[in-house]
């Protein structure tokens, strides 16, 4: 019979996909027990109980105890970690990249709007939100953490170089409205540079992205993220405990599974969710005729699967796509039309279910205080190569 700790060392081979780490150092190996010759049983704890990507584990398990001499059976179970065991969790992850107390000291909310599917209109929506919530007399800015696929400048219509400030951090741009943005285009050598950027290189610029700039006084930080679950928003999830996740979908059930898959990984990671927009929610003719091109209902079935508000409805019209190519966020060039209204509703929503003042910041027991932000030295941001 093969010993527990030979069966425990064969599970480093399995992988949690998202946090990339195996289940041993991650904790997550609740038990291994060997009842009669031949036969194992694995209790694997998972961060959420509807954790998707169960399946994944049950088979890794059985694969890697299966290939052990001797082996014939594998029973996978599952169970939850508690409370206490997943901070312990999120201590692990963020010991290795957490940011430095104070990188955002100043910053009353920070928002990152996902979809899970791409081409829903994240960046439409970030863009607008941030507009609209700038015309709302909020200090905001926005944050392209669509590294391949960045399009805030283009949609705020700022392109350039930061400057820096006396202490290295870099200065964000100003675009429509007054929102600030820092996009990873404004470090590009030409503007359609490609980025090949994934895992550590793409984490560090993420990382500067928020430890580096100088963000200043902020009611709102918003993140576009790209699409998908991947590295990107396991990265953000990381560095930003504080942050809560903005759900983007259109009305289709499909889009709508997808994008619950996204907010389960944000609940995975603890981000706490604000609320769903549902996007191309129909399409009114000048005549008055209403045509519902991606279905209906998907954004109220989502909150109500996730137990959030559905902050709008945000209809498909063509000067909300015009304006976003153009830099002229809709809520500013035509604040009636119904897109815009739509997304000013959404804002205010947003603004209704977050706090208006600063977290407080709590040193975690043994942490040292927060460095003053000049003793902070920025490393220049590294560029594509
Ligand atoms: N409600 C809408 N009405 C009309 N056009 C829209 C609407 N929402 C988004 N669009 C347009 O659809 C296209 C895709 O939107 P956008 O780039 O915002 O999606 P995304 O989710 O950020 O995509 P990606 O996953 O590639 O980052 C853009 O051209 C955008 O202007
Ligand atoms: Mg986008």
């Amino acid at each position: 019979m093969p010993s527990t700790e030979a069966i425990r060392d064969s599970l480093r081979a399995v992988i949690d996909p998202e946090l990339r780490r195996d289940i041993v150092e991650l904790g997550m190996v609740r038990s291994i027990h060997e009842p009669e010759p031949g036969r194992v049983d694995v209790v694997v704890s998972l961060t959420t109980p509807g954790c998707p990507i169960r399946a994944h584990f049950e088979k890794g398990v059985r694969d890697a105890v299966g290939r052990i001499d001797g082996v014939k059976l594998v029973n996978v179970g599952f169970d939850v970690l508690s409370p206490e065991e997943k901070q312990g969790l999120q201590a692990r992850l963020g010991r290795q990249g957490g940011l430095p107390q104070g990188a955002l000291a100043a910053v009353k909310n920070v928002v990152c709007v996902g979809s899970g599917k791409g081409g829903v209109g994240k960046s439409t929506v970030t863009a607008n939100l941030a507009a609209a919530l700038a015309a709302e007399g909020h200090a905001t800015a926005a944050l392209d953490a669509d590294v391949w696929g960045y399009s805030i400048p283009r949609m705020l219509g700022v392109h350039g170089r930061p400057s820096l400030t006396a202490e290295r951090k870099l200065v964000p741009l100003v675009g429509a409205g007054g929102v600030q943005a820092i996009s990873i285009e404004f470090f590009l050598e030409r503007e359609d540079q490609a980025i090949i950027w994934r895992g550590p290189m793409l984490h560090k610029a993420l990382r500067q992205f928020l430890e580096d700039v100088h963000w200043g006084e902020l009611d709102y930080l918003i993140i576009d993220l790209p699409p998908g679950t991947g590295d990107v928003s396991m990265t953000l999830a990381q560095l930003l405990p504080q942050a809560v996740f903005l759900v983007v979908t259109t009305p289709q059930p499909a889009a709508q599974k997808v994008a619950g898959r996204a907010a389960e990984t944000a609940e995975r990671f603890e981000l706490e969710i604000v609320g769903v927009i549902e996007n191309m929610a129909g399409f009114t003719t000048p005549s008055g005729e209403r045509f519902t091109i991606f279905g209906e209902g998907g954004g109220q079935l989502l909150a109500d699967e996730l137990d959030v508000p559905l902050l709008g409805k945000v209809p498909l019209q063509e000067e909300l796509r015009a304006g976003a190519d153009e830099g002229r966020p809709l809520v500013l060039t035509d604040p009636d039309a119904p897109a815009a209204q739509a997304l000013f509703h959404a804002a205010r929503g947003l603004i209704a279910a977050t706090p208006q003042e600063l977290p407080v910041l709590q040193a975690p027991s043994g942490h040292p205080a927060a460095p003053p932000a000049a003793a902070v030295t920025g490393t220049p941001l590294p560029m594509a190569p």
